[in-house]
């Protein structure tokens, strides 16, 4: 007898997905923070991209049971190789729900725990994302290998009175990622590490520049 537990979600991670309502647009995948699910950020989405595919998967791994992209050690300190792992079953779910739903390369919107598998997703697997809005992001693994992500737009935005992400790390995070001259923009708001209007707005307006 099947146990429903033990049962693969389809295309490998729980998930919703909402089809284009507008041609060309870019389809966004959402990414949510630790504890979130895959129904936090579709309101989001139709706000930064309306009319965009919108496809939001739900983290696979469970920390006192919230949802997370990747096992963690502490608050900042990131279990490497899962994170590795879970990026890898991030860009093979990615791959299936492209071909599932006929999908181009989505620009993910991540925030904090998905902000950070974002930048795992970019810095392991350079040709999944056609770019990404990373809010709250810090540096997801210590070292990696150089990476080619020449042109592909990336926007980071902090708070500069972020609790969990100290600005030097992000500031990093934005380093790394230009070293492998991505197109990137890093803002900080004033604001902590919850998001606020500014982000929305700056994140939509960023987007909306990116054109078809
Ligand atoms: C993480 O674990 O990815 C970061 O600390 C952000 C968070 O989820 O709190």
């Amino acid at each position: 007898m099947t146990n429903p537990s033990l049962r693969q979600p389809a295309l490998g991670l729980v998930h919703r997905f909402a089809p284009a309502t507008v041609a060309d647009a870019r389809p966004l995948l959402l990414l949510h923070g630790t504890g979130g699910d895959e129904n936090d950020l579709l309101p989001l989405g139709r706000t930064l991209a309306p009319g965009a595919a919108l496809l939001s998967p739900r983290g696979a791994v469970l920390e006192n049971g919230m949802p997370r992209f990747f096992r963690r050690l502490a608050e900042g300190v990131f279990d490497e190789a899962d994170l590795r792992h879970r990026a890898a079953d991030l860009a093979a779910f990615i791959a299936a729900a492209r071909a599932a739903y006929g999908l181009a390369a989505p620009v993910a919107v991540g925030f904090s725990n998905g902000a950070n598998i974002a930048a795992a997703l970019l810095l392991l697997h350079p040709d999944v994302l056609a770019g990404a809005v990373l809010l709250r992001p810090m540096v997801p693994l210590t070292r990696t290998d150089p990476v080619d992500l020449a042109g592909k737009p990336v926007l980071l935005l902090s708070g500069a009175a972020d609790p969990i992400v100290p600005a030097a790390n992000a500031g990093a995070l934005a380093a790394r990622l230009r070293a492998g001259r991505a197109a990137v923009t890093h803002e900080i708001l004033p604001s902590g590490h919850g998001l606020t209007q500014a982000d929305v707005e700056r994140a939509g307006a960023w987007i909306a520049g990116l054109g078809a």
